[in-house]
C-alpha cells in the first residue's frame, strides 16, 4: 500500500499536534503515531510550562538561568529566540481553549509555579495536569482541521531516503541527500505502507525506556533518533540524560513521577532519620538544578545503603497540597501514602534526552527535507542540563518555526514530482517464533544502562556497556533481517542503537559537565570540551 501527503508528522505529542496545526493552513497532513493519539510524555507532563509573565521577572532572567542550566553548552541565541517567543506561543494555546490555572486574585492572572534553577516563578501550568491539558486541546483542534489525519497504531519503521533508492537503481541523481517519506508498520495487520511525502517530520519524543527506572511512557524508546541516525542524520549531545530527582518508589507504581512544583511549594528531601540533605549540596539547596539534585539523592543512596528518600509537603496545609496538586495527591493515596501527613519515598529516575537529532535554528535536520522537533531534537536549548519546564516551550517554539519554514519548502518544491519508491521488502521473512529473545534484550540493555550509564560514570562501566551492546547489535541485526518486523522487535533495535549512541557519546566526553559526571574526569573541562558531541554514521 502507499500514500502520498504534503507533510507526513511521525508522533502526536505535542511537537507533532502544534506542528501539525499550523502546516495544515499550506498542505494535507498525515499524523502516523504508534499507539492511543494520547500516548506520549506530553500527556503526562505535570509541571508546566516555563515562561515570562511576571512583572518581577524579565526575559534576561529567564535566558541566564536557561544557560546556567546548560553549563556552557545551550546556544545564546537560541536560547534567547526561545524564551522571546515563549509568551506568544502560551497566549496561542490559551487562544485554541487550553485552561491554565489562575490566581484567585484575577481571573487574567496566571498562576505561575516555581521549580528548580528559575530564579523566579515562571511555570505556566493546569494545576499538576499540565500535559494532559496541552494534549487534550491540540488533539481536539487536530480533530476539527479538515487537513488533518492522525492514524493511530502507526509505527514509523525507517525513512525512505535518496540512497537508498539510487542503491535500488529507482533514481540515480546527485543532488543533496533527500527524505521522500517513511515505512511505516501498520501494528494492527501487520502490513508496511509506503508512505511518500515532501516534507517529513520526527516528533517521536524521548528514550527514557533505554533505562530500567524511567518516568516516561512506553512510547519513549528513541525511534526518531534511531531512524534518523541510521539514515545519515547527525545526532549531537547524547551523553547529556536527565535524571528526574523524585519518581515514586513503591513495588507497585510503575513511572510515575513526582512534579518538582512540590518542592517549588516547599516540599524539602529527607533521609530515612528525617533529616535534611540538600544544604551539604548547593546553596540553592531542595531548588538546586536538576543535575545536582539526582547526583545528590544518588550519594545520599550509596551512602547510606537505603533504597529511597523522601519528599515532604506535608507542612503545607492540606487543603492547598490536594488544590495545587490533585494528580500526585490521588495516586499517592492509591499506594496508601497521604501526602497530605506523610513524606512520599522517591528516587531519580532517567526522565529526559537533552540530546537528539541535530537541528538548525528551523528544526531542519542535515537530510534535505526532513525536520525533527520536540525531545527528539537537540536544537541547543538545552546543553548539558534542561532547566525544568524547559521542554513544553521548546517543541511549541520549533513546532511553529518548523511549519513555516518547511511551508516555504513546499511551495519551492510544489512543481517537482515525487520519486516512486519501493514497496517495503519483507525478505524471507517468517514469523518470529523466539520473542523470549526479544525481551531478553531489552532487559538486559536497560539495566546495563542503567548501572554502568547511569548518574555516575567511569571509564570501566561505560567500557564494559560499549562491550555489551555491540554484542547484543550483533543478535539484533541477526534477528532483523531473518524475520518478520513487528512492533517489540522495531523497538528493541531503536532502544539498542540510541543505547550505543548515549555510551560513544559518553565516551567521548573525557570531563564532566552538567548531566554527564564521570568519577574518572571529575572536573569540567572549557579548554577541551566546551563543544557539542557531533555524531553520524559516516564518522
Ligand atoms: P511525546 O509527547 O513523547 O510524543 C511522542 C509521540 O511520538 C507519541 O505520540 C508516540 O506514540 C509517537 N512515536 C514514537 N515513536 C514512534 C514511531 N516509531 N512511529 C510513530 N509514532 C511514534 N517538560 C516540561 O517542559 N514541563 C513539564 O512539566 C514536564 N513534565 C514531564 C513529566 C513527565 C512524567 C515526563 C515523562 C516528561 C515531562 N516533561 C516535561 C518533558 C516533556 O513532557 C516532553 O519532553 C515533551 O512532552 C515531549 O514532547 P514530544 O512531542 O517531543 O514527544
Ligand atoms: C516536573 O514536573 O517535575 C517535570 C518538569 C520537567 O521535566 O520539566
Amino acid at each position: 500500500m502507499e500514500i502520498t501527503t504534503d507533510y507526513l508528522v511521525i508522533g502526536s505529542g505535542i511537537a507533532g499536534l502544534s506542528f501539525a496545526l499550523q502546516a495544515a493552513e499550506s498542505g494535507k497532513v498525515v499524523v502516523v503515531t504508534k499507539k492511543d493519539k494520547m500516548e506520549g510524555s506530553t500527556n503526562y507532563a505535570q509541571g508546566g510550562i516555563a515562561s515570562v509573565f511576571d512583572p518581577e521577572d524579565s526575559f534576561d532572567l529567564h535566558v541566564k538561568d536557561t544557560l546556567q542550566s546548560g553549563d556552557g553548552l545551550s546556544h545564546e541565541d537560541i536560547v534567547k529566540d526561545v524564551v522571546h517567543e515563549g509568551p506568544r506561543r502560551i497566549q496561542e494555546l490559551i487562544s485554541m481553549g487550553v485552561h491554565f490555572s489562575h490566581t484567585r486574585k484575577g481571573r487574567d492572572e496566571l498562576d505561575l509555579g516555581r521549580e528548580g534553577g528559575h530564579s523566579k516563578r515562571r511555570i505556566v501550568h493546569t494545576k499538576d495536569l499540565t500535559g494532559h491539558e496541552v494534549e487534550r486541546i491540540l488533539l481536539a483542534r487536530a480533530g476539527e482541521h479538515q487537513n488533518i489525519e492522525i492514524l493511530e497504531n502507526h509505527m514509523a519503521v525507517d525513512l525512505i531516503t535518496k540512497s537508498k533508492l539510487i542503491r535500488r537503481g529507482i533514481i540515480t541523481s546527485e543532488t543533496s541527500e533527500t527524505c521522500w517519506g517513511a515505512y511505516v508498520l501498520n501494528v494492527d495487520d501487520g502490513n508496511v505502507i509506503t508512505f511518500l511525502s515532501r516534507i517529513t517530520v520526527l516528533s517521536t519524543g524521548g528514550a527514557g525506556k533505554v533505562y530500567l527506572y524511567t518516568s516516561n511512557p512506553d512510547i519513549a524508546t528513541g525511534d526518531g533518533v534511531a531512524i534518523g541516525y541510521r539514515s545519515g542524520v547527525k545526532a549531537a549531545n547524547m551523553e547529556f540524560v536527565q535524571f528526574h530527582p523524585t519518581c515514586l518508589y513503591h513495588p507497585l507504581a510503575k513511572n510515575f513521577l513526582i512534579s518538582e512544583a512540590v518542592r517549588g511549594e516547599g516540599g524539602i528531601l529527607l533521609d530515612k532519620k528525617g533529616n535534611r540533605f540538600m544544604e551539604h549540596y548547593h546553596p540553592l539547596k531542595d531548588l538546586a538544578f536538576r543535575d545536582v539534585v539526582a547526583r545528590s539523592i544518588d550519594m545520599e543512596l550509596k551512602k547510606s545503603g537505603d533504597e529511597c528518600v523522601y519528599l515532604d509537603i506535608s507542612h503545607r496545609d492540606a487543603g492547598f497540597i490536594k488544590d495545587r496538586f490533585p494528580h500526585i495527591y490521588e495516586t499517592c493515596l492509591k499506594f496508601q501514602i497521604d501526602i497530605t501527613r506523610t513524606p512520599i519515598p522517591v528516587v531519580p529516575a532517567a526522565h529526559y534526552m537533552c540530546g537528539g537529532l541535530l537541528t538548525d535554528d528551523h528544526g531542519r535536520t542535515n537530510l534535505a527535507n526532513l525536520y525533527a522537533i520536540g525531545e527528539v531534537a537537540c536544537t541547543g536549548l538545552h546543553g548539558a542540563n534542561r532547566l525544568a519546564s524547559n521542554s513544553l516551550l521548546e517543541a511549541l517554539v520549533f513546532a511553529r518555526r518548523s511549519a513555516l519554514k518547511s511551508a516555504e519548502e513546499l511551495e519551492e518544491g510544489k512543481d517537482k514530482p515525487l520519486p516512486k519508491a519501493p514497496r517495503w521488502d519483507p525478505g524471507t521473512a517468517t514469523d518470529s517464533e523466539e520473542l523470549v529473545v526479544v525481551s531478553h534484550n531489552w532487559e538486559e540493555i536497560r539495566r546495563f544502562m542503567w548501572n554502568y550509564v547511569g548518574i555516575v560514570r567511569t571509564n570501566k562501566r561505560l567500557a564494559r556497556a560499549k562491550a555489551r551492546i555491540e554484542t547484543i547489535q550483533d543478535e539484533i541485526r541477526e534477528y532483523y533481517w531473518n524475520f518478520l518486523v513487528t512492533q517489540d522487535l522495531l523497538e528493541l533495535r531503536n532502544i539498542a542503537m540510541v543505547a550505543e549512541l548515549i555510551i560513544r557519546c559518553a565516551s567521548l566526553r573525557k570531563e564532566s559537565r552538567g548531566l554527564h559526571y564521570n568519577l574518572d574526569y571529575p572536573a569540567r573541562d572549557d579548554e577541551h570540551w566546551k563543544q557539542d558531541t557531533v555524531i553520524s554514521l559516516q564518522g
